[in-house]
């Protein structure tokens, strides 16, 4: 049983916020910007008509923050009951679409950490009145993290007992998804799959600053190496299109990229440091973040001549190196 103070788990998660918010933890590259959408000078469509799926889903969606929101991993309320609250008060507010989230490697037993399993899930769903449960991918963390979680075997059975019961999105944290991996999910029988790409918050970065200030040399040195591991965020979103909806994350900064992923093929696209530096000025910072994201997204779709998402899904695009030989070597390889 935890002990009275704050657990490891808790302990970490604070240590990530305060490093997300106060250094640099992004990837070097930024590989949205190898993507591009194709202006039409005749959008032949009406700016103020447009976007009406866009902005009658959240106009709709509750006076504050209004979009889909996933909670972060749960794990600290699993362990310590008393922290359920703080993920609780996500129902106190009228959030359209919720996901609940617990962490991959916590579904297999780890050293004497006995496995999460439906129960469990089921517990982190409710927490939150959840639609459903984001399953995150994290194994990168976990081998540049001190206290890091380092078997991955079986997993993917682990995945798919949940999957049997529960609508189950898989997502990965900052590294990306590959054809063979969407695959495998799908299989498994996950309802979606978030890319979590390269690009934007890397948690080697994070990890690294962990590592630093608790003068554990060769993690220092294991999240220097690993910063920019991974597969970037527009590649991954072409190369895991396994035919289940998808949510492009890992560098979204505007509603341009939102407007990219999606005419790359995502169904929908999310934002996290963004939201969490709003989120640490006030809620009414988040609701204007969102709205502007929301106006560069309609900006681009017009400027695309798309009224409507299904028009952007279609829409072409020129896609550069080094993002463009990520998709060439995926579908040689069938990666
Ligand atoms: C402070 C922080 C905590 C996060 N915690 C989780 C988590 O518990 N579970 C998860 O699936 N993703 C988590 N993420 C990952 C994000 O959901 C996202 O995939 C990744 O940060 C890339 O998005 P960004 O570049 O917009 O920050 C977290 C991100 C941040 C910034």
């Amino acid at each position: 049983m935890a002990g009275p103070g704050p657990s490891r788990t808790e302990q970490r998660k604070a240590e990530h916020v305060n490093i997300i918010l106060n250094e640099n933890v992004s990837a070097e590259y930024n590989y949205w910007n190898d993507v591009h959408l194709v202006h039409r000078a005749l959008p032949e469509i009406d700016l103020d008509e447009m976007g009406r799926e866009i902005n009658g889903n959240l106009a709709k969606a509750a006076a504050e923050v209004g979009v889909a929101m996933g909670v972060g991993s749960q794990r600290a309320a699993l362990e310590k009951p008393e922290l359920m609250d703080t993920y609780a008060v996500v129902k106190e507010h009228d959030v359209p679409l919720r996901f609940a989230n617990l962490g991959a490697p916590q579904l297999i037993p780890q050293g004497t950490k006995r496995a999460y399993g439906i129960e469990d899930a089921r517990r982190a769903m409710a927490m939150v009145d959840a639609h459903a449960l984001i399953v995150h991918l994290n194994f990168l963390q976990e081998v540049v993290q001190p206290e890091g979680d380092r078997r991955a075997k079986s997993v993917l059975g682990a995945i798919g007992k949940l999957a049997a019961k529960l609508p189950v999105v898989a997502k990965e944290t900052g590294a990306g998804i590959s054809h063979e991996v969407a695959l495998k999910l799908k299989q498994a029988g996950v309802k979606g799959i978030d890319v979590g790409g390269l690009g934007g918050t890397s948690f080697s970065a994070v990890e690294y600053y962990r590592a630093r200030k608790e003068a554990q040399s060769l993690k220092e040195r294991l999240g220097a190496t690993f910063w920019n591991w991974g597969i970037p965020t527009p590649a991954s979103v072409i190369l895991a299109d396994v035919g289940l909806p998808m949510i492009a994350t890992g560098g979204v900064r505007s509603g341009l990229d939102v407007a990219k992923g999606i005419a790359l093929g995502a169904s929908a696209a999310g934002m996290a440091k963004p939201m969490l530096e709003a989120a640490k000025v006030g809620a009414e910072a988040v609701v204007a973040e969102l709205l502007t994201v929301i106006e560069e997204l309609k900006a681009a779709m017009f400027l695309v001549g798309a009224s409507d998402l299904d028009d952007l899904r279609a829409t072409r695009t020129i896609v550069n190196r080094p993002t463009a030989d990520w998709i060439d070597l995926g579908k040689e390889r069938g990666a």
